[in-house]
């Protein structure tokens, strides 16, 4: 399919502001700073609480990234949030969006779900609809709240996440750069089992007595990482030689901050300095649709990731679902 040209226009970021240590976990948990940080990287997550929650600070994202892009609620025409967690399921966090930030009457608002990569897919969808004629400006905003459904006392998967949100606006290139050279997403139900959260309702009383509910994520850590390991450079390796790049082309690679072990596994296949790789893992944990964004946002804004540039982002997720995406910073984006 031919794409219209796209401009990255802005990026936003938000985070809740309580921040749990791994050593606060050893408080609740038997675990240790030392078997956090040495088997994932994680030194620290924020946490929602209070009246904090996906909506409120997939909002803030919003509203930073309109902020940074100079542009107002009606200047917007389209709205996908990517959220595993939503504050409700109607309406949708991105409808709730519309209302926060003023969009106008008719502004097209949608939730998408593809865990991690849902800032990736969203990307895809944005452009797809774009690219159709029918919409100029887009807000995405990937916003997960994974706290609020881990189970406390399963140390082997609630020290991995944390809670955050990033946004990004793209609308049609009014020069005609394109900042998407290419993107790749894919998903493999088949492996869906590995990382599961049921939200099963309970059948009406009068066909079964009321049960209690399992709303909570269930990983096996070990599967997901043997599928990621091959899936996620794979991708990589698909995404820039489709496009006639290679590895040496691109600036940097902002990977999902889920386990710092994968990224370096990433890193090697690749042949990339430190200097190349963006990694916040040890601030924000896995932040899960949020992750590859508040990297991309952080690290343009602290001068690590230096404009005019290329940059691949990838990520992968419950689904399984994973993907990559190339893209071009203007001088100047933050
Ligand atoms: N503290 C201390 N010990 C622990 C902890 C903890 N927090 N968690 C597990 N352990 C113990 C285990 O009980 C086990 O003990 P045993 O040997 O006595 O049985 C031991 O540590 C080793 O456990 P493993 O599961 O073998 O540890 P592993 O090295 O595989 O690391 C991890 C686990 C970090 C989860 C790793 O498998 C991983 O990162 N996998 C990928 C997960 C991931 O990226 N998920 C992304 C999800 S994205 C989304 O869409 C939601």
């Amino acid at each position: 399919m031919n794409t219209t040209p796209i401009r990255i226009v802005s990026l936003g970021k938000a985070v809740p502001k309580t921040v749990i240590t791994n050593d606060d976990l050893t408080k609740i948990l038997d675990t240790s700073d030392e078997w956090i940080t040495t088997r994932t990287g994680i030194k620290q997550r924020h946490i929602a609480s209070g009246d904090e929650n996906s909506l409120t600070i997939g909002v803030q994202a919003a509203k930073e990234a309109l902020a940074k892009g100079n542009l107002e609620g009606k200047d917007i025409d389209l709205i996908i949030a990517a959220t595993s967690n939503p504050y409700n399921i109607y309406p949708s966090t991105a409808c709730s969006i519309a209302d926060a930030i003023d969009a106008k009457l008719g502004t097209v608002a949608f939730d998408i779900t593809a865990a991690c990569t849902g800032m990736i897919y969203a990307m895809e969808i944005a452009r797809s609809m774009i690219s159709s004629g029918k919409y100029q400006r887009a807000l995405l905003v990937a916003t997960d709240t994974v706290s609020k459904f881990v189970n406390w006392e399963d140390r082997s998967t609630c020290v991995l996440f944390g809670d955050g949100a990033s946004s990004m606006i793209l609308e049609k290139s009014p020069d005609g750069q394109d900042d998407i050279i290419a993107i790749d997403i894919n998903a493999d139900g088949k492996q869906g089992r590995h990382i599961t959260m049921h939200l099963n309702g309970t059948n009406c009383p009068l066909v079964e007595p009321a049960q209690g509910s399992n709303e909570r994520v269930m990983m096996n850590g070990k599967e997901v990482y043997k599928f990621v390991v091959t899936t996620m450079p794979d991708s990589v390796n698909n995404c820039i030689e489709n496009c006639g790049l290679k590895p040496e082309d691109i600036d940097y690679l902002v990977p999902h901050q889920a386990n710092l072990r994968i990224i370096d596994a990433l890193q090697q296949r690749l042949n990339y300095t430190d200097e190349k790789v963006i990694t916040n893992i040890d601030k924000y944990g896995n932040t899960s649709a949020a992750s590859v964004g508040i990297a991309l946002s952080e690290a343009i804004e602290e001068g690590k990731i230096k404009t005019p540039s290329t940059a691949i982002l990838c990520a992968f997720g419950a689904g399984m679902t994973w993907g990559s995406v190339i893209i071009k910073l203007r001088e100047g984006i933050y």
